[in-house]
């Protein structure tokens, strides 16, 4: 959508954190195979499309929110079975949730203190 409105800047922030995303899966993926597992690929949770930006940003930030308390979970629960290897792969893809709702926050915070408008203007 951001692509499509020649918000490029923003095009190009949200593909790299949908990349980053897809990464992980990928890593998830490979660990659960690992661990001689099957992966279930076909459920998903509702994903959420704000209209507007400040409503996808809106989505993104509660997205996020969840990975990162699903992440702590997953990191405690591996620790507890001494599964060490697993909790390294979660604490790093947990770092980078860190840092995409960082980023979220970033622009939420551009929006507040410059309005929309002349935010979107620095996103050409
Ligand atoms: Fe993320």
């Amino acid at each position: 959508m951001s692509a499509n409105w020649d918000y490029e800047k923003l095009h190009q922030y949200f593909e790299k954190r949908a990349i980053d995303e897809m990464k992980h899966a990928e890593i998830l993926i490979g660990r659960i195979l690992f661990l001689d597992g099957i992966p279930t690929v076909s459920k998903l949770h509702d994903i959420k499309i704000g209209s507007d930006i400040p409503k996808q940003l809106e989505s993104d930030h509660f997205s996020e929110e969840g990975a990162i308390k699903a992440y702590n979970v997953a990191i405690v629960q591996a620790g507890e079975v001494k599964d060490f290897a697993t909790r390294e792969v979660l604490e790093h893809i947990l770092s980078d949730e860190d840092r995409h709702i960082d980023e979220i926050e970033e622009l939420q915070d551009q929006i507040s203190h410059m309005t929309l408008p002349l935010f979107l203007t620095t996103q050409l």
